[in-house]
């Protein structure tokens, strides 16, 4: 799919509307240099992506909420590795498929997307993906490692985007969620699909796709998430600059998946152990089409979920979908 590069005047036009403030499109054009008719069309195409705007002929246009575009002058600067790519773009199918005509490439490669038309789940569920409210996010990284060794590197993407979140989210309630989730209050807020190809000479690469459910608002009318979920908005109250959090996202991943590289998942046990929602908590856990019961016990070397089940006896996961059992009052 061609993919459109996110252009600087729609930007600049979201910030001078980010006051909440009327603007006539001819000030909006002189400000950039452009005509009032450009910006007219800028207005329509922000408007196509469901963005609130009203217009009003002797006042011009007004942001119905605030909105902080994607901007690369605000996301590259503050990269701490400067050889990785970053394609932003306004609208694609998937962020993961994009990244796909990279898969051989040894510099390490990110995209972000305003908008994902076919954005993927897990499990081939479809990932809802709204223009400019939550964070749509792939990386592409190759490993010196073999395809086996690669077990527990959802867990590490999660412990790396858990990191980023977690200062715009003061909560006792934040945590992963095995194998790749981070729920607050149980509520899913981030989901990973990882996609690997193994090369001829032994090495792998890797695309982790994250997706980070930002300001979208239940008082939205959405009807496409099965799932329970929250936002980091939700939990913090605050509408948040997804492009800060894109830089620390950004940075923590080339960070974490460098060490897990070189280290291996033995490096982070600790840090699971420390963010793990389910430790210690009656769970589901759905494998291959059978649900099993019992205690979570946190996660073994290669990054397994361990479960105590009714018998006593400890099983392993290597993968499965899985839920906290709430207990009903008797
Ligand atoms: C899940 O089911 O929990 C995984 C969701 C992963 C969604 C992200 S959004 C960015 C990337 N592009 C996709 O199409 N999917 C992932």
């Amino acid at each position: 799919m061609p993919t459109k590069k996110i252009n600087a005047n729609l930007i600049a036009i979201v910030d001078i509307l980010n006051d909440l403030e009327f603007h006539d499109g001819s000030s909006i054009g002189a400000q950039l240099d452009i005509s009032r008719n450009a910006v007219s069309k800028f207005i329509k195409r922000l408007k196509s992506y469901g963005i609130g705007i009203e217009a009003i002929k002797s006042k011009g246009y007004k942001l119905l909420e605030p909105l902080i575009l994607l901007n690369p002058d605000l996301i590259l600067p503050k990269l701490k590795n400067s050889n990785i790519a970053v394609d932003i773009v306004e609208s694609i199918d998937s962020t993961n498929n994009h990244l796909k005509a990279y898969y051989d490439s040894i510099k390490p490669r990110v995209c972000i997307a305003e908008q994902q038309t076919k954005g993927r789940g897990r499990f081939n569920k479809f990932w809802y993906s709204p223009f400019a409210e939550n964070l749509y996010l792939s990386f592409q990284y190759r490993f010196n490692k073999e395809l086996s060794e690669l077990s527990g590197l959802s867990l590490v993407a999660s412990l790396a985007a858990f990191k980023a979140i977690k200062p715009f989210c003061q909560s006792e309630l934040l945590g992963v969620k095995w194998p790749n989730d981070i729920t607050h209050d149980n509520m899913k807020l981030m989901g990973c699909l990882i996609e690997l190809q193994a090369e001829a000479n032994g090495s792998c690469s890797a695309i982790i796709g994250l997706g980070i459910n930002v300001n979208m608002r239940h008082d939205k009318k959405i009807k496409d998430i099965s799932q329970s979920w929250t936002s980091m908005r939700e939990i913090s109250g605050k509408y948040i600059d997804r492009n800060q959090l894109a830089a620390e996202l950004i940075n923590n991943l080339y960070v974490y998946l460098s060490q897990f590289e070189k280290e291996g998942l033995s490096f982070f046990m600790q840090e699971w152990t420390e963010a793990d929602s389910l430790f210690g908590k009656t769970i589901a856990v759905e494998n291959k089409g059978e649900e099993i019961a019992g205690c979570a016990q946190g996660i073994n070397s290669q990054g397994q979920l361990l479960m105590k089940l009714i018998d006593g006896t400890v099983r392993s996961f290597s993968s499965g979908y899985t839920s906290i059992v709430k207990k009903h009052a008797s």
